[in-house]
């Protein structure tokens, strides 16, 4: 599909261009995209993978983007820690944008380290005022710097604080509202986090901001018995593909993007669940409006009834 011909490009809606249906790409793949038409729509990279100063990774994203929109995805940012900004890091990922242009930018909403330390992990944050306050001061620094609004992504959690004092919906939606930057919305990651801290995911895709919804992720997870894992490492499962499919009623087409991150498939594999994405959204897109068409049949066939003033 051509971004730019979409029908449902988002003019003045300040929400980015509709890419289609993407993958991640990912080392195992880099001779496949190379040599063959990918048969996706987009790709998203992991930004600190090309924070380099040359080599094979920077030629074979620089192809990719001769063919494909690409979005920027980063692991590094640790927008909710207390440590000040890492403004080489902010440096190199503007550089990295400026370079490529992708249709944006994004990291996750999560701290990953504090006092210099780093739990190479994508920790929750606590959902008080407080915190609110000082990620949406972060989000703005962070977006003067770099030059350009950035996606925040929900991430999976197995732990909660005792403070907080609203539900992550909120502080997520209350993020995107008062700073600017758009949502990033894991689908999976809702799924698993509703199951592990006992929510209704549907109440969640209800409650965010759908002028912010700029992209969704798919994924695949393992349940571990007392709890599911976000792991990244095989098929997206029936139950949050029937998320999906409420979220694309909700939000309508947005960005969507299979990750895969570990026991990696063949290629094939990935244009798979890119396509069934693609059908998944045009039956739920299709649905309401079938539904209007029976409201509107219905309506045809009233018999005439005293007029009703506006
Ligand atoms: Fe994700």
């Amino acid at each position: 599909m051509n971004p730019q011909s979409d029908p449902h490009r988002r003019a003045g809606t300040g929400r980015p261009p509709f890419l289609g249906h993407g993958v991640g790409l990912r080392r195992d793949h880099f001779e496949r995209v190379l040599f063959a038409p990918a048969g996706v729509d987009w790709f998203e990279v992991i930004s600190e993978n090309f924070m380099v100063d040359g080599g094979r990774s920077l030629h074979v994203l620089t192809k990719v983007r001769e063919g494909y929109p690409i979005v920027l995805h980063g692991v590094s940012l640790s927008i909710g820690s207390t440590d000040p900004l890492n403004e080489p890091y902010l440096d190199r990922l503007r550089a990295l944008a400026e370079r490529f242009e992708p249709a944006w930018v994004s990291d996750h909403l999560c701290w990953t380290g504090v006092g210099g330390h780093n739990a190479h992990d994508l920790l929750p944050l606590p959902y008080t005022e407080q915190a609110l306050d000082h990620v949406v001061g972060r989000v703005q620094r962070v977006q003067e710097r770099l030059g350009r609004p950035i996606a925040l992504e929900n991430v999976s959690s197995y732990v909660a604080y005792r403070h907080s004092a609203m539900t992550e919906w909120d502080f997520l939606g209350e993020v995107a509202r008062r700073s600017g930057c758009g949502i990033l919305l894991d689908i999976n990651n809702i799924f698993v986090s509703a199951r592990n801290h006992g929510f209704d995911p549907i109440i969640y895709l209800r409650s965010v901001p759908p002028e912010a919804i700029w992209q969704f992720h798919l994924a695949g997870h393992s349940d571990k018995g007392t709890y599911l894992l976000d792991t990244h490492d095989h098929a997206i499962t029936g139950e949050v593909w029937a998320l999906y499919r409420e979220a694309v009623r909700l939000f309508g087409p947005v960005s969507s993007l299979i990750e895969w991150d570990d026991r990696i498939p063949a290629f094939e594999t990935l244009q798979e669940e890119c396509r069934r994405a693609g059908s998944l959204q045009r039956e739920a897109l299709a649905a309401p409006a079938e539904a209007d068409g029976a409201a509107v049949a219905a309506t045809s066939r009233r018999a005439p009834g005293p007029e009703v003033a506006p």
